[in-house]
């Protein structure tokens, strides 16, 4: 019996280290607030997540979520698109929370949603955490999945992954070029 048990958890544990050893990492953080503000090139999404209030929530290092980190670059393109400087965009915080909520991805009922890029597919949905205020459903993205160059698809924007899998506490995150946004950029309203 005794026996059985040890067999049984040598196995796991060597399933467990092959799997460990075929993900690879950028680097490691032990949450998601760390891993954003390290990444010298997000500093404007660290900014919006202070501004939006979410620092605490993503200092929690038990979140299995996938977040998508647009760069600094990205940023300042969106709001040349929308003709604000990108100190009234980040003000504007209802908007930039649902932003936010947009590009994190989570797994239906709680599940666990910590997707590596060797596990993002080509066609994939993704749930995100911002919802349809009317139906009450997870708006999504579309992985597009060309060799090695991962595509993230929304409403308004296509964004390219250039950082992928910096481990953050149990979830991970990626850096993307471009900021994804739920609607047409002409449908964003003017503020
Ligand atoms: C994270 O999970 C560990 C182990 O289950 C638990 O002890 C800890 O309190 C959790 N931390 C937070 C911030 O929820
Ligand atoms: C995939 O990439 C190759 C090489 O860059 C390109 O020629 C091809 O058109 C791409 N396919 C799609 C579906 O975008």
């Amino acid at each position: 019996m005794a026996r059985a048990l040890l067999v049984a958890a040598l196995t796991f544990c060597s399933l467990f280290a092959v799997q460990a050893a075929t993900l690879s990492y950028t680097k490691a953080y032990s949450n998601f607030y760390s891993g954003v503000t390290w990444v010298p090139e997000a500093s404007t999404c660290k900014s919006i997540i202070d501004t939006v209030g979410l620092r605490s929530t993503l200092s929690n290092p038990n979140l299995t979520l996938t977040i998508f980190v647009p760069s600094d670059a990205a940023f300042a393109s969106l709001a040349a698109k929308l003709k604000v400087s990108p100190s009234s965009m980040n003000a504007n915080s209802a908007l930039m929370k649902q932003v936010m909520y947009y590009h994190f991805v989570t797994g239906s009922n709680g599940a666990k949603a910590v997707y590596h890029s060797t596990m993002l597919t080509n066609g994939m949905k993704l749930d995100t955490m911002f919802a349809s205020p009317l139906t009450k459903k997870p708006y999504q993205l579309t992985v597009a999945v060309n060799g090695t160059r991962i595509q993230v698809k929304s409403v308004g924007t296509t964004a390219t992954v250039y950082r992928p899998n910096v481990k953050c506490g149990a979830g991970v995150a990626h850096g993307i070029d471009t900021v994804l946004v739920p609607m047409p950029l002409s449908l964003i309203p003017k503020f």
